[in-house]
């Protein structure tokens, strides 16, 4: 008789996406990215096409529905809805509303992303989130989406993961803009900081005329650093400064309102003092840390997978236990609630996902039950997608894509999710392992 654990009353359980990875047909920077160089992603692809979500949602998301999720992620897609600046597109606002429906309709409640790593090019060309105004435009656009949608719309993502943005577009240059400069890194988190207050304050002063309640946080990708050795003062000098700035920094700005060392000064941002009404976590590993010499850009810190443990294609550490730890830290510093936004596996064929999946939420549900308050679990993702500059060779997804038909195939992992919200309980892990 297999263990089941129950999921919390209430617990949203679901997929997570992005718009650029699913939707196909986007002209923004990601776009171009791919297009002007076809070296700069793994595979030559470009989303052009990506799993033709745009046209194909509503059968998409009554799949998801049919599997017993009941909430879903997603991204608006700010090129389609603002493809000029400040002249907004209500068809694409329209279209929007359509999904937003019919994740209602499925029984899935929506958790919306204002900005999930892309821009539109009338802002990329002119300095992107450098861009002295990209704040107010930001919030503009917040406003916009707000007043069209924001009565269907209760959980809220500012931006999605914006230190991951800040490090692989402005330091280690692999995405767009493609520059590698530690100061223009340090200047896109200040700038990311100002445009997360300022939507926030757009956001809840709708919310607010309207009567409707809005949580609104960010995707902040958890990813801890340790120290390589435990014995090496070096190791764990070269890990304490990426955790402050990439685990730390953001979240506590948000709390004290204000940009803290050594990224900022201590200057004070209107809006942003207690901006987070939860925090989003995006939890997939962490990384081993090593001092290394030869790494000055990085200043000074190497990171690796553990070689210990098993790794997903995309070389990541599995380690579910260490995702109980990282939510119980979040929790213990911050006492706010948390929502898993994104958490996944790369694994080409469904080998390791149906494990990971049962081992992660009882790793979830561990850190429920040393009291964090986590209000949900949104697994990365629904359809194998265009994964950045990897294209389409790592597998993310519960359901496989032909990418010739579009045909969807849902694949074992799918199943094993469907059969966890539906029951709202999780075979424990002993259970799961036993049956492996
Ligand atoms: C996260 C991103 C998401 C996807 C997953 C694998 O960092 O938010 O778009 O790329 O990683």
């Amino acid at each position: 008789m297999v263990q089941q654990r129950p999921l919390p009353a209430d617990f949203l359980i679901g997929c997570a996406t992005a718009a650029h990875q699913v939707e196909g047909g986007i002209d923004n920077d990601w776009m171009r990215w791919a297009r002007d160089d076809p070296a700069r992603i793994a595979d030559g692809s470009d989303a052009s096409v990506a799993c033709d979500h745009f046209r194909r949602h509503r059968e998409d998301l009554r799949q998801l529905g049919a599997m017993h999720h009941n909430a879903h992620r997603f991204s608006l897609e700010w090129a389609r809805i603002e493809p000029r600046a400040g002249c907004f597109d209500g068809a694409a606002l329209a279209h929007y509303a359509e999904v937003l429906r019919t994740c209602h309709e499925s029984g899935m409640e929506p958790v919306v992303t204002l900005h999930h790593f892309t821009l539109p090019r009338w802002l990329a060309d002119n300095g992107g989130v450098l861009h002295p105004e990209a704040p107010r435009f930001f919030a503009r656009y917040a406003a916009a989406c707000a007043e069209r949608l924001g009565g269907d719309v209760r959980w809220w993502i500012t931006i999605n993961e914006p230190t991951v943005l800040a490090f692989m577009g402005y330091l280690i240059g692999r995405w767009p803009p493609g520059e590698q400069s530690l100061p223009h890194m340090l200047a896109v988190l200040r700038a990311l900081v100002r445009m997360h207050a300022a939507a926030v304050t757009a956001l809840r002063r709708v919310a607010v005329r309207h009567g409707w309640t809005a949580m609104v946080s960010i995707a902040h990708q958890e990813r801890p650093q340790r120290a390589a050795s435990r014995a090496s003062p070096l190791d764990h000098a070269a890990a304490l400064l990426p955790n402050w700035v990439f685990n730390r920094w953001f979240l506590h700005c948000c709390r004290r309102g204000r940009l803290l060392p050594p990224v900022g000064a201590g200057q004070r941002v209107a809006g942003l003092r207690g901006s987070l009404d939860y925090i989003g976590v995006n939890y997939y590993t962490y990384d081993v840390t090593h001092f290394d010499l030869r790494s000055p850009r990085t200043l000074f810190a190497r990171q690796a997978s553990n070689p210990l443990l098993p790794r997903s294609t995309f070389d990541w550490t599995i380690d579910p236990p260490a995702m109980r730890d990282a939510l119980l830290a979040l929790w213990r510093e911050f006492s706010l609630p948390l929502l898993v936004t994104e958490n996944g596996v790369a694994d080409t064929d469904d080998e390791l996902r149906p494990a990971f999946i049962t081992d992660h939420l009882n790793a979830v549900l561990d850190a429920v039950d040393d009291g964090a308050d986590v209000r949900g679990y949104l697994h990365w993702t629904a359809w194998d997608n265009w994964e950045w500059a990897e294209g389409f060779t790592q597998r993310f997804g519960l359901i496989a894509v032909n990418r010739e038909t579009q045909e969807r195939l849902p694949k074992p992992s799918a199943a094993l999710y469907a059969e966890i919200c539906r029951a709202h309980a999780v075979p424990s892990a002993a259970a799961a392992q036993g049956a492996a």
